[in-house]
C-alpha cells in the first residue's frame, strides 16, 4: 500500500514531466471522521498544489493509555465521498499494521515546544504526532502539507520539527472553521451529550469576548485576560479547567500576568483546553503582533 502511493505519485509526476509540467504535491494528513474543517484544508491544498494527498490514519502512537483511541470516531465510507467532492486525487489510508509492523524504535522528538499546553496534559503525544507526521512526509514526500490553526501547538511544532531536521515542505496553517454558532468543528464533537455541545459554546465566547477586548481596550494585561477566560468558563457547571494559556507564538513562551498584550513584540496565542464530561475540547484564538 505504501510503495503503491508513492508509485501513484510518481507516476502522475512522470505523466505531468512528460507534458513538460512541474507538478507539486500537497499533503493533508488527518485521523478521518471528516468535516468542514478537514474540507477546508483540502480546499487550500486544491489552491495551491497540483496534486492533492489526503491521508486517513487514527495514529495510536499519539494517544494516552486512558484516551479515546478505540472509541475514537471512523467513518470511512462517509470521508472518501468527501475526498471525491473536494477533488483529492490520492487517498492515502493505511492500516496500523502497515504504519507499524512491529513495535517502533524510532521517535521524533520535538523538545520544549512539546512540555507545554496540550503536552503537559497529554504526556508523549506530540511525540508520536511528530514520528507519524515525519512517516507521513517521507512516503509522501509532499511539497507543501497543510495544518489547521485549530491545533495551534500542532503547527508551531511540525514547523519547528520541519525546520530542524531539513523537511524542505512548506508548512501551511489554515484558520479555524466553526459552526453558526461558534464551535469549532472536531472531530471530537460527536461525544458531546445536547447539554455539554451548549455547555461548550463557553470556548467560543470567552475567547471571542477577550479578543475583542485586546482590539479595543488598550493596554489590557495579560493577568486580566486569563482571569476573564477562568471566571467565564467557570461559571458553566459542566465545564472542566485544563488549561488556560498565554503565550507567545510561535514559540509559546509563556508570559506574565503583568505583560501589556500590545507590547510583546510577536503574535500571542491565547489557548484554552477545557473537558465536557470525559470530552476534552480545545480552541484558540491568535492575536496578531501590533
Ligand atoms: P485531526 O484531528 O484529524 O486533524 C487533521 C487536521 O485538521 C489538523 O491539521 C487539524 O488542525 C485540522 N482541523 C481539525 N479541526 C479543524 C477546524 N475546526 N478548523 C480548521 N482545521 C481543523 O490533527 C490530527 O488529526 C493529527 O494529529 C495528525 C496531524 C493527522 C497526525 O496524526
Amino acid at each position: 500500500e505504501i510503495r503503491a502511493i508513492r508509485e501513484h505519485i510518481q507516476t502522475e509526476r512522470f505523466a505531468a514531466a512528460g507534458k513538460g509540467q512541474n507538478l507539486t504535491v500537497g499533503l493533508v494528513p488527518t485521523m478521518g471522521y471528516l468535516h468542514d474543517g478537514h474540507a477546508s484544508l483540502l480546499h487550500k491544498a486544491r489552491q495551491i498544489s497540483d496534486l492533492v494527498v489526503l491521508s486517513i490514519f487514527v495514529n495510536p502512537i499519539q494517544f494516552g493509555p486512558n484516551e479515546d483511541y478505540d472509541r475514537y470516531p471512523r467513518d470511512a465510507e462517509k470521508d472518501l465521498a468527501l475526498a471525491e467532492r473536494e477533488g483529492v486525487d490520492v487517498v492515502f489510508m493505511p492500516s496500523a499494521q502497515e504504519m507499524y509492523p512491529e513495535p517502533i524504535r524510532t521517535k521524533i522528538k520535538v523538545e520544549e515546544l512539546t512540555e507545554r499546553l496540550c503536552g503537559a496534559s497529554r504526556p508523549g503525544h506530540f511525540d508520536g504526532v511528530t514520528t507519524v507526521v515525519g512517516k507521513l512526509f517521507h512516503i509522501v514526500q509532499p511539497d507543501q502539507a497543510f495544518f489547521g490553526q485549530k491545533d495551534a501547538q500542532q503547527v508551531a511544532v511540525i514547523k519547528q520539527m520541519v525546520k530542524d531536521l531539513n523537511f524542505g515542505i512548506d508548512i501551511i496553517p489554515c484558520p479555524i472553521v466553526r459552526e453558526a454558532d461558534g464551535l469549532a468543528l472536531s472531530s471530537r464533537n460527536v461525544y458531546l451529550t445536547p447539554e455539554q455541545r451548549q455547555a461548550a459554546l463557553v470556548l467560543s465566547k470567552s475567547l471571542h469576548f477577550v479578543e475583542e477586548k485586546a482590539k479595543s481596550v488598550g493596554g489590557v494585561i495579560v493577568g486580566d485576560i486569563r482571569s476573564d477566560l477562568i471566571d467565564t468558563i467557570s461559571s458553566e457547571p459542566l465545564a472542566e479547567i485544563d488549561y488556560v494559556e498565554i503565550t507567545k507564538f510561535p514559540d509559546l513562551t509563556a508570559l506574565e500576568d503583568p505583560d501589556r498584550l500590545d507590547s510583546i513584540g510577536s503574535d500571542v496565542l491565547i489557548a484554552l483546553a477545557v473537558k465536557f464530561g470525559s470530552t476534552r475540547l480545545i480552541d484558540n484564538v491568535i492575536l496578531e503582533k501590533k
